[in-house]
Protein backbone atom coordinates (compact mmCIF):
# COMPACT_ATOMS: atom_id res chain seq x y z
CA UNK A 1 0.00 0.00 0.00
CA UNK A 2 1.11 3.25 -0.84
CA UNK A 3 2.27 5.05 2.80
CA UNK A 4 3.86 8.26 3.87
CA UNK A 5 7.18 7.05 5.28
CA UNK A 6 10.02 8.54 6.76
CA UNK A 7 13.07 7.31 7.74
CA UNK A 8 16.32 8.14 8.82
CA UNK A 9 19.28 6.18 8.25
CA UNK A 10 22.19 6.99 10.55
CA UNK A 11 24.96 5.27 8.99
CA UNK A 12 28.08 4.56 10.94
CA UNK A 13 27.01 7.11 13.94
CA UNK A 14 26.30 6.74 17.59
CA UNK A 15 27.59 4.09 19.69
CA UNK A 16 24.96 2.26 22.41
CA UNK A 17 24.60 5.40 25.12
CA UNK A 18 24.07 8.06 22.40
CA UNK A 19 21.80 5.59 20.28
CA UNK A 20 19.75 5.07 23.57
CA UNK A 21 20.22 8.99 24.13
CA UNK A 22 18.39 9.45 20.38
CA UNK A 23 16.12 6.67 20.91
CA UNK A 24 14.47 8.69 24.01
CA UNK A 25 14.85 11.55 22.47
CA UNK A 26 12.44 10.88 19.20
CA UNK A 27 10.36 8.35 21.70
CA UNK A 28 9.54 11.85 23.22
CA UNK A 29 9.33 14.24 20.73
CA UNK A 30 7.57 12.10 17.59
CA UNK A 31 4.03 12.71 17.00
CA UNK A 32 1.06 10.69 16.62
CA UNK A 33 0.73 10.68 12.53
CA UNK A 34 -0.10 8.61 9.80
CA UNK A 35 3.59 8.69 8.64
CA UNK A 36 5.23 5.47 8.72
CA UNK A 37 8.61 6.56 11.09
CA UNK A 38 11.54 4.22 10.90
CA UNK A 39 15.35 4.67 12.02
CA UNK A 40 18.11 2.52 11.33
CA UNK A 41 21.04 2.30 13.52
CA UNK A 42 24.34 0.40 13.00
CA UNK A 43 23.66 -3.05 13.42
CA UNK A 44 25.00 -3.55 17.11
CA UNK A 45 22.00 -1.67 18.71
CA UNK A 46 19.39 -2.97 16.18
CA UNK A 47 18.46 -5.45 19.40
CA UNK A 48 18.73 -2.69 22.19
CA UNK A 49 17.00 -0.23 19.32
CA UNK A 50 14.05 -2.77 18.75
CA UNK A 51 13.51 -3.11 22.74
CA UNK A 52 13.27 0.14 23.50
CA UNK A 53 10.88 0.83 20.29
CA UNK A 54 8.26 -1.55 21.65
CA UNK A 55 5.01 0.21 21.79
CA UNK A 56 5.95 2.92 20.13
CA UNK A 57 5.02 4.46 16.24
CA UNK A 58 8.72 4.13 15.37
CA UNK A 59 10.32 0.72 13.35
CA UNK A 60 13.70 -0.08 13.40
CA UNK A 61 15.10 -1.01 10.27
CA UNK A 62 18.63 -2.24 9.71
CA UNK A 63 21.50 -0.76 6.67
CA UNK A 64 22.49 -3.64 5.07
CA UNK A 65 22.27 -7.24 4.85
CA UNK A 66 24.47 -10.01 3.50
CA UNK A 67 22.63 -12.48 0.58
CA UNK A 68 23.61 -16.36 1.99
CA UNK A 69 21.89 -17.85 4.90
CA UNK A 70 24.76 -18.24 7.11
CA UNK A 71 28.35 -20.08 6.66
CA UNK A 72 32.04 -18.70 6.36
CA UNK A 73 31.36 -14.67 5.40
CA UNK A 74 33.36 -13.00 8.47
CA UNK A 75 32.22 -9.75 9.34
CA UNK A 76 28.39 -10.08 7.73
CA UNK A 77 25.00 -10.41 8.83
CA UNK A 78 22.01 -12.17 7.33
CA UNK A 79 18.37 -11.84 6.52
CA UNK A 80 17.26 -14.19 9.52
CA UNK A 81 19.80 -12.82 12.20
CA UNK A 82 18.08 -8.94 11.39
CA UNK A 83 14.53 -11.09 11.76
CA UNK A 84 16.05 -12.94 14.68
CA UNK A 85 16.16 -9.01 16.79
CA UNK A 86 12.94 -8.06 15.46
CA UNK A 87 13.79 -6.34 12.65
CA UNK A 88 11.45 -6.36 9.53
CA UNK A 89 12.84 -4.01 6.61
CA UNK A 90 16.18 -3.26 5.34
CA UNK A 91 18.33 -1.03 3.35
CA UNK A 92 19.66 -2.37 0.24
CA UNK A 93 21.42 -0.99 -2.22
CA UNK A 94 22.56 2.74 -0.77
CA UNK A 95 25.19 4.31 -2.75
CA UNK A 96 27.94 3.99 0.51
CA UNK A 97 27.79 0.28 0.13
CA UNK A 98 27.67 0.77 -3.93
CA UNK A 99 30.99 3.20 -3.94
CA UNK A 100 32.97 2.09 -0.69
CA UNK A 101 32.09 -1.68 -0.64
CA UNK A 102 31.60 -2.41 -4.62
CA UNK A 103 28.47 -3.56 -4.31
CA UNK A 104 26.73 -3.74 -7.92
CA UNK A 105 23.50 -3.97 -9.36
CA UNK A 106 23.84 -7.87 -10.00
CA UNK A 107 24.84 -8.66 -6.55
CA UNK A 108 21.93 -6.46 -5.26
CA UNK A 109 19.47 -8.64 -6.93
CA UNK A 110 20.63 -11.42 -5.04
CA UNK A 111 20.44 -9.13 -1.73
CA UNK A 112 16.78 -8.78 -2.81
CA UNK A 113 16.04 -12.02 -3.32
CA UNK A 114 17.38 -13.24 0.24
CA UNK A 115 15.35 -10.42 1.26
CA UNK A 116 12.11 -11.41 0.19
CA UNK A 117 12.72 -15.05 0.78
CA UNK A 118 12.70 -14.31 4.39
CA UNK A 119 9.79 -12.17 4.40
CA UNK A 120 11.82 -8.41 4.96
CA UNK A 121 10.72 -5.55 3.71
CA UNK A 122 13.08 -3.55 1.17
CA UNK A 123 13.78 0.37 1.31
CA UNK A 124 16.06 -0.26 -2.13
CA UNK A 125 18.24 2.62 -3.55
CA UNK A 126 19.82 4.26 -6.46
CA UNK A 127 20.32 6.89 -7.91
CA UNK A 128 22.62 8.66 -10.53
CA UNK A 129 26.05 10.04 -10.33
CA UNK A 130 26.51 13.83 -10.59
CA UNK A 131 28.44 13.36 -14.00
CA UNK A 132 25.14 11.19 -15.50
CA UNK A 133 22.93 14.23 -14.29
CA UNK A 134 25.67 16.83 -16.26
CA UNK A 135 25.37 14.74 -19.58
CA UNK A 136 21.57 13.98 -19.09
CA UNK A 137 21.65 10.53 -18.69
CA UNK A 138 20.76 10.45 -15.45
CA UNK A 139 17.25 8.74 -16.58
CA UNK A 140 18.89 5.90 -18.75
CA UNK A 141 21.31 5.22 -15.12
CA UNK A 142 18.32 5.07 -12.80
CA UNK A 143 16.33 2.54 -15.29
CA UNK A 144 19.08 0.38 -15.88
CA UNK A 145 19.66 0.26 -12.22
CA UNK A 146 16.33 -0.66 -11.78
CA UNK A 147 16.02 -3.43 -14.39
CA UNK A 148 19.49 -5.06 -13.23
CA UNK A 149 18.56 -4.94 -9.47
CA UNK A 150 14.45 -5.57 -9.50
CA UNK A 151 13.18 -6.59 -12.90
CA UNK A 152 13.09 -10.18 -12.46
CA UNK A 153 10.77 -10.13 -9.24
CA UNK A 154 7.41 -10.86 -9.11
CA UNK A 155 4.41 -8.71 -9.50
CA UNK A 156 3.68 -10.08 -5.94
CA UNK A 157 6.99 -9.18 -4.90
CA UNK A 158 6.40 -5.59 -4.63
CA UNK A 159 4.16 -4.94 -1.40
CA UNK A 160 7.22 -5.24 0.31
CA UNK A 161 9.65 -2.94 -1.46
CA UNK A 162 9.71 0.32 -0.69
CA UNK A 163 12.54 2.97 -3.60
CA UNK A 164 14.57 5.10 -2.57
CA UNK A 165 15.92 7.95 -5.21
CA UNK A 166 18.77 8.76 -3.51
CA UNK A 167 20.84 11.42 -6.83
CA UNK A 168 24.40 10.87 -5.11
CA UNK A 169 25.16 14.56 -5.87
CA UNK A 170 23.04 14.96 -3.39
CA UNK A 171 23.69 12.65 -0.51
CA UNK A 172 25.37 14.45 2.75
CA UNK A 173 26.43 17.29 0.42
CA UNK A 174 24.21 20.00 1.43
CA UNK A 175 22.50 20.07 -2.20
CA UNK A 176 19.30 18.75 -3.20
CA UNK A 177 17.34 17.81 -6.02
CA UNK A 178 14.77 21.00 -6.31
CA UNK A 179 11.18 19.65 -5.69
CA UNK A 180 10.41 19.85 -9.75
CA UNK A 181 13.33 17.64 -10.39
CA UNK A 182 12.54 15.11 -7.58
CA UNK A 183 9.03 15.10 -9.28
CA UNK A 184 10.45 14.49 -12.50
CA UNK A 185 12.37 11.79 -11.87
CA UNK A 186 9.90 10.18 -9.20
CA UNK A 187 7.09 10.27 -11.85
CA UNK A 188 9.67 8.37 -14.79
CA UNK A 189 10.29 5.67 -11.73
CA UNK A 190 6.53 5.07 -11.50
CA UNK A 191 6.04 5.02 -15.13
CA UNK A 192 9.02 2.61 -15.52
CA UNK A 193 7.48 0.21 -13.21
CA UNK A 194 4.09 0.66 -14.69
CA UNK A 195 4.82 -0.53 -18.01
CA UNK A 196 6.98 -3.60 -16.34
CA UNK A 197 4.58 -4.51 -13.54
CA UNK A 198 1.36 -2.80 -14.17
CA UNK A 199 0.09 0.30 -13.58
CA UNK A 200 -1.43 -1.21 -9.66
CA UNK A 201 1.94 -1.88 -8.78
CA UNK A 202 3.20 1.37 -9.92
CA UNK A 203 0.19 3.42 -8.24
CA UNK A 204 0.72 1.44 -4.73
CA UNK A 205 4.40 1.47 -4.54
CA UNK A 206 6.20 4.32 -1.98
CA UNK A 207 8.96 6.42 -3.67
CA UNK A 208 11.19 8.25 -1.26
CA UNK A 209 13.41 11.02 -1.90
CA UNK A 210 16.54 11.12 0.02
CA UNK A 211 19.80 13.59 -0.53
CA UNK A 212 19.82 16.50 2.06
CA UNK A 213 16.16 16.67 2.62
CA UNK A 214 16.45 19.49 5.92
CA UNK A 215 12.95 20.52 8.01
CA UNK A 216 13.99 23.50 5.51
CA UNK A 217 13.42 21.81 2.18
CA UNK A 218 10.94 18.88 3.26
CA UNK A 219 7.85 20.38 2.99
CA UNK A 220 8.07 21.36 -0.51
CA UNK A 221 9.53 18.37 -1.71
CA UNK A 222 7.21 16.01 0.39
CA UNK A 223 4.32 18.17 -1.86
CA UNK A 224 5.17 16.44 -5.39
CA UNK A 225 2.65 14.10 -6.10
CA UNK A 226 5.10 11.03 -6.63
CA UNK A 227 7.33 11.61 -3.83
CA UNK A 228 6.05 9.82 -0.90
CA UNK A 229 8.60 10.38 1.89
CA UNK A 230 12.35 10.71 2.34
CA UNK A 231 15.09 8.74 3.32
CA UNK A 232 16.98 11.40 5.70
CA UNK A 233 20.83 11.16 6.23
CA UNK A 234 22.62 13.90 8.40
CA UNK A 235 19.12 15.59 9.64
CA UNK A 236 18.06 11.97 11.34
CA UNK A 237 20.99 12.57 14.01
CA UNK A 238 18.89 15.19 15.52
CA UNK A 239 16.16 14.67 16.61
CA UNK A 240 14.27 18.15 16.33
CA UNK A 241 15.19 18.06 12.24
CA UNK A 242 13.73 14.29 12.66
CA UNK A 243 10.61 15.52 13.99
CA UNK A 244 10.60 18.62 11.95
CA UNK A 245 11.09 16.62 8.90
CA UNK A 246 8.14 14.14 9.80
CA UNK A 247 6.16 17.34 10.56
CA UNK A 248 6.15 18.33 7.18
CA UNK A 249 4.49 16.14 5.82
P1 LIG B 1 21.77 12.93 3.67
O1 LIG B 1 21.85 11.36 3.44
O2 LIG B 1 20.37 13.24 4.11
O3 LIG B 1 22.80 13.22 4.74
O4 LIG B 1 22.11 13.58 2.36
C1 LIG B 1 20.81 10.67 2.80
C2 LIG B 1 21.16 9.22 2.69
O5 LIG B 1 22.34 8.88 2.50
O6 LIG B 1 20.27 8.35 2.81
Amino acid sequence: MRRKIVAGNWKMNNDLSETEALLNDLIAHVPETDVNVMVAPTFVNLFQAFNMLKGHNIEVIAQNMHQEAKGAYTGEISANMLKSVGVHTVILGHSERRAYFGETDELLAKKVDAALANDLQIVFCFGEELEDRKSENHFNVVESQLKNALFHLAVADWKNIILAYEPVWAIGTGETASPKQAQEMHAFIRKTISEKFGSDTATELSILYGGSVKPANATEIFAKEDVDGGLIGGAALKAADFTAIINAF
